[in-house]
């Protein structure tokens, strides 16, 4: 309910898509109270998505209350809860919409299921004060070229395999490179590239307006695995490569819808190689080039909080007993009222 005191009103978001759970606040102005994540790690390798699923139920509470303790709000302060729906992976996703549905039939307030993609955008936009962007969304999970046309966003183009950040991962963990202090794997990839200097010719894939990179990490651990380049020098061609794809793809969408500013957002957004070639694209365009902090670039629930408030002021809702994950639940399929 409104807040008698301030005289807002509040949404609570929960994130659970991968491998981050996380909660934030924001008010129905844009204003973010708390954003508090919790990270999965795994002792090695990549994400087991039950074993992410059974962190999540772990953190939950303590994520829960220290988010209301950053944001001085009580429980019965909220008007809405609003949770990742989808995509993502299914024991992750059903973790986060447990807490969600239990807190919101015990509140007894509204449930809106946000998708998550569409939650990148929306606080890329809120935070960086964008208004109609292209969006570049690089992760471990997805790579999507997006804007906004006739009531959704649009998908201009996207991967036909893996995630630009899960190549990155997955070359990473073949190197034998190790997790530390939090360190992605993505930043040490981006750590060693700048030491080197020799561009080895990988596969370049783009069809049409999407991209493929499993072809270019399997032959960037074959050489690897060959032990005839430095570790320095196949990070930094990776690197090239791979970013050269995406750039090309966002740059021939800001060509096509003509678009005045290009948003770069998700974990791989936090690489200055990246940041460097996409801001070159949006410059020759006349382009405003804004990168999404990194707060709000990695999964988080402030974004499903911001998405929430945006979907319920529409008018949209999600009755508990439709409140089911999509696992595939692509951004191009969800109408967009709030944007004009
Ligand atoms: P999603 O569910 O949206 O797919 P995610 O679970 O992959 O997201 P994010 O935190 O958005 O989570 O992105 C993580 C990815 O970002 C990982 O692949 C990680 O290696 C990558 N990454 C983080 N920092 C960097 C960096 N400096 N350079 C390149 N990649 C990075
Ligand atoms: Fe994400």
């Amino acid at each position: 309910m409104k807040n008698k005191k301030t005289g807002e009103y509040y949404c609570l978001g929960i994130e659970s898509t991968a491998d981050d759970f996380s909660i934030g606040i924001s008010t129905f102005k844009g204003e973010i109270l708390a954003n508090i994540i919790s990270a999965y790690i795994p002792e090695k390798g990549g994400i087991h998505p039950r074993e992410a699923a059974r962190h999540h139920a772990e953190v939950a509470s303590q994520v829960l209350e220290e988010a209301f303790r950053k944001s001085g709000l009580k429980p019965r302060d909220l008007l809405v809860i609003a949770f990742s729906q989808g995509p993502g992976l299914g024991p992750c996703l059903r973790t986060g919409a447990t807490v969600a549905r239990a807190l919101a039939s015990y509140l007894n307030l509204p449930l809106v299921g946000v998708n998550h993609c569409i939650a990148h955008i929306e606080i890329g936009k809120l935070t960086k004060r964008v208004k109609d962007p292209v969006t570049l969304y690089v992760s471990g999970g997805n790579t999507i070229v997006s804007a906004f046309d006739l009531g959704r966003y649009r998908v201009f183009g996207e991967t036909l395999d893996i995630a630009l950040g899960n190549c990155l991962d997955s070359f990473a963990i073949e190197a034998g490179l190790r997790q530390s202090h939090g360190m992605p794997f993505g930043a040490m990839v981006e750590k060693l590239a700048r030491k080197g200097k020799k561009l080895i010719p990988l596969p370049y894939t783009v069809k049409g307006m999407d991209t493929s990179f499993s072809g270019l990490l399997t032959a960037a651990v074959n050489l690897l695995k060959k032990g005839e380049h430095k570790l320095e020098d196949l990070c930094y061609s990776l690197q090239e490569t791979a970013f050269s794809m995406v750039t090309e793809v966002t740059e021939r969408a800001l060509a096509h819808t003509e678009k005045k500013e290009v948003l770069l957002t998700g974990g791989v957004a936090a690489n200055k190689r990246l940041q460097s070639m996409v801001e070159a694209i949006a410059e020759e365009h006349n382009a405003k080039f804004c990168v999404v902090p990194s707060e709000f670039a990695v999964d988080n629930g402030a974004m499903i909080a911001w998405t929430g408030v945006l979907a319920y002021k529409s008018g949209l809702v999600t009755p508990i007993e439709k409140s089911f994950v999509k696992l595939k639940w692509r951004l191009d399929e969800v109408e967009v009222p709030w944007v004009k």
